[in-house]
């Protein structure tokens, strides 16, 4: 059985991710999509909000799951059997980023994980969570940024600050 997961902070998720997710699912039998919690960061959507989220906009794939996640992705990935991590890659500039933590989870666990590199479709090559915030919060058109239900959803978290 070939298991993979892909993790991120999906906060918000976008179209781009979810032409990762749709794409990764093709190639695996099953695709974990994990959100890390992180603490460090104060977030738009807490993690029980993106993993709806995610739960919503994966709802038509079979093999998806979404789960969620603390600490190092290396020791979730044990706890859970996975050996294969799903990255995109958007741009040259995401690549040094995405070697650096390649690297490292393979080098933490010993060769146990592996990152596999999806290139992001040409038409999300622009999309990143970062700039659909950025657009949101002065009002810009967010809909060909994420799935339709998450437009107003994204709106109103700047209303509610
Ligand atoms: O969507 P993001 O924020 O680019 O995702 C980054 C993510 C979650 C994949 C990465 O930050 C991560 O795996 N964090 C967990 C801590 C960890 O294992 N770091 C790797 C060693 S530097």
């Amino acid at each position: 059985m070939k298991r993979a997961v892909y993790p991120g902070s999906f906060d918000p998720m976008t179209l781009g991710h979810l032409d990762v997710i749709e794409r990764a699912a093709k190639m695996f039998d099953t695709l974990t999509v994990s959100v890390l919690n992180n603490t460090s960061k104060s977030p738009l959507f807490s993690v029980e909000e993106r993993v709806k989220i995610l739960q919503k906009a994966i709802a038509h794939l079979d093999n998806v799951e979404v789960d969620s996640f603390s600490g190092l992705l290396i020791d979730y990935c044990r706890e859970k059997e996975l050996h294969v991590v799903i990255r995109g890659l958007r741009a040259i500039t995401d690549f040094e980023y995405e070697l650096q933590i390649a690297q490292t989870n393979r080098k933490l666990s010993a060769g146990a994980v592996d990152t596999i590199f999806l290139t992001t479709s040409l038409e999300y090559a622009y999309l990143s969570s970062s700039a659909v915030k950025e657009i949101a919060r002065f009002g810009g058109d967010i809909r060909q940024c994420v799935p339709k239900f998450l437009v107003q959803q994204v709106y109103d978290k700047y209303k509610e600050r």
